[in-house]
Order: C-alpha cells, then structure tokens, then sequence
C-alpha cells in the first residue's frame, strides 16, 4: 500500500505546530512553536493573545514544516487540522489555514478530536495497534477517560466536574510563586520535598464506580494550606524554599493518585487490557512511575506517550491516517467545535 502523506496542523491552544505524517505512523518533520513566553507573566494562557500569535505563526511553521519534509504542498495527500476542541479564537486560525491549503491544492481536508489524538500519540512506540484500550487524557484543558474501540470511536467514560489536572498544576505553580506552565515546575521543586507532608484531598478516590475528577477543592485546600482563609496576595507570601517543595510534592502525589485510582477503576469497570495515558500532565515523572508500577501488578499493557508528545503537538495528528484510509473527509464547511467534549 502506498504511504500517503499527510499535514497536520495544531492551533487548539496555545502551541502553533504542524508535522507531516506517513504510515507507520512515522514523521517527516514536526514543528512546535510554544507561546510559553507570552503568557508566563500572566501564569495561565490569554485567549485573545493566543489567537493571534497563531495568526502571525502558523505561516512559517507551515512553510518551515515543510522545508524540513523536503517536500511541496503538491507532493501531499491530504490536509489535517485540529477543529475540536479547544479555545475558539485559536481553533479558527488552524481551521483557516487548513481550509486555504485545502482549497488551493485540492486536497482533502480531514478533522481531528485533540483529545482523540494525544492518546493516539501512544501509537508511535507500539507495533500493534493500541485499540480497544482505555484513553486517559491528562491536559491543561482536560481530563478524561474514555473507552477507545478504534480511532473512530471514542466513548466518554467520565472526566473532571471542574478543573483539568494541568489547570491546577498551572494554579497551584502560581500559588507558589513558580513559573508558568507549571507541570514543570512544580515536579521539579517536589523532588525536594515531602509527599506526605501535607494531607491534601484525593476527590471520589474511594467511588469505584464513578469516574470522575475534581480539583478545585485540592486547589483550594493548597491555598488553606499556605496562606490561610483569608483574601491573600501571594506574590507577598514569605514561602521556605522547603514549605514550597513540601506543598509541591504533596499536591503533586494528590493529582497522582487520583488520575491512576480513576484510570485502574476504569480497567476494571470496561475489562479492557491495555491502558494508553497521553497530554501535557502524562510527562510528569511520578504519574509515569505511579502508572507503571500498578499497571504491572494488574497485568495491564500501559502505554504512555513519549514525553515530547505528551505536549501539545502536531505529530499526534497521525490520527488522521486512518481517517484518510477510510476515506473520511470533510468539506470545506467544516467548523471548529470550541467546548465539545467527545
Ligand atoms: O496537552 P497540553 O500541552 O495542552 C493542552 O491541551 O491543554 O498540556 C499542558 C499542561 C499544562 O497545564 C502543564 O502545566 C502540564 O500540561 N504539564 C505537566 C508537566 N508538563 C506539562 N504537568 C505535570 N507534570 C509535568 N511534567
Ligand atoms: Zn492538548
């Protein structure tokens, strides 16, 4: 069968990114240009500055992804993008883009679930196919679990009632005065501290039957923890580089175990034996170690994607493959869907 070549184009964020993609899945090159610096001093994402820095990026990495492809806009086979979900200023300008190559070269145009694709960022170390499996997909945006039968078919299992796991890594980062993203940040200092320093709550842990998760009540208790009840300003809080790691380390383990508690329960209530775990929070070392250790007590195949591509990406677009061999196109109709969760 010939490989066709596919460009996948990522802008549900705040990463420009766009990759070439071939059956394997393998990639001709990837390009991800992180707005990081932008929104660092604001420790969280602004939508509006997203947007368009999108506008003024996704040109040259387009044109750079391709350079590094050593390949033309006419040598592709079709056209990937990113349209669900996401925030929506951000959407469009990939959705835009995509639909102008689309059009000017005639090729086909093919819609990706961001979720859907950081769990299939797992296919690339795995020689067989991942599906069925249980997906978990731990984001800044999002946490959730699904039963995934095939690419084409995602079930939601459950997610978050409130905040995503990365969300409250980025909120309890600033918190502590670390920098933004704080996934980073706050699994560094935690190396130096005390996960049972702090007895911080682990939402439905103990519900096996309900998987769900909820984090605003550990940010919460975070913020009880350092700074009282009181209205505070934390940018003049007095932190011991050791109370920061203690709080870090025992924030980080809450997250921990309740991502892996919720994830075994949902191996256990879809009997499924493999267990593929992708998004940004998916490259934090504990959860991977966490992951790994009860996974081999339960006999379950755990597939964690690599940590360049826990991170949003464009390469995870691979998904668009098998779209593409199912002949699953879109026309030039298409539209982003900002809030939906598939
Ligand atoms: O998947 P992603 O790049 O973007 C979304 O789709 O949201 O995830 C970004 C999130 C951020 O909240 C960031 O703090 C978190 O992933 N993150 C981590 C780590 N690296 C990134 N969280 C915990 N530990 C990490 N090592
Ligand atoms: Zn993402």
């Amino acid at each position: 069968m010939d490989s066709p070549l596919i460009l996948a184009l990522e802008t549900t964020c705040d990463e420009t990114a766009a990759a070439v993609v071939t059956r394997g899945p393998a990639v001709l090159a990837s390009v991800v240009a992180s707005q990081a610096e932008l929104h660092e001093k604001f420790r969280g994402v602004v939508p509006e500055l997203a947007a368009r820095a999108h506008i003024e990026r996704i040109l040259p990495v387009i044109e750079e992804t391709l350079r590094k492809a050593k390949i033309s806009l006419s040598e592709l086979d079709a056209i990937a993008v990113a349209n669900e979900p996401g925030l929506s200023g951000s959407l469009i300008v990939g959705l835009m883009a995509a639909k102008s190559l689309a059009l000017a070269t005639g090729k086909p145009l093919i819609a990706i679930n961001h979720l859907n694709a950081h769990i299939y960022a797992c296919q690339f170390d795995e020689l067989e196919s991942i599906f069925p499996c249980v997906g978990l997909v731990v984001s800044g945006g999002h946490s959730h679990l699904y039963r995934c039968e095939s690419a084409f078919d995602f079930e939601l299992l459950g997610g978050t009632i409130d905040d995503a796991a990365g969300e409250a890594f980025d909120k309890v980062a600033s918190m502590l005065g670390l920098p933004y993203p704080g996934g980073p940040a706050i699994s560094k200092v935690a190396e130096q501290g005390n996960p049972q320093a702090y007895d911080f709550p682990r939402s439905f842990i103990r519900e096996t039957s309900r998987l769900e998760f909820s984090f605003s009540g550990l940010k919460t208790a975070v913020r009880y923890a350092i700074a009282g009840t009181g209205a505070v300003d934390f940018s003049s809080l007095d932190l011991s580089p050791q109370t920061i790691a203690d709080v870090a380390a025992s924030f980080q383990q809450a997250v921990v175990e309740c991502l892996v508690a919720k994830s075994f329960q949902a191996m256990e209530y879809t009997q499924l034996k493999t267990l593929c775990v992708g998004g940004g929070v998916a490259a934090n070392r504990v959860l991977r170690h966490k992951l790994a250790e009860i996974a081999e007590i339960h006999g379950v195949k755990l597939c964690i994607s690599r940590p360049d591509l826990c991170t949003d990406n464009a390469v995870m677009g691979a998904i668009a493959l098998e779209k593409y061999d199912a002949r699953q196109f879109e026309t030039l109709e298409l539209d982003i869907r900002a809030g939906l969760v598939r």
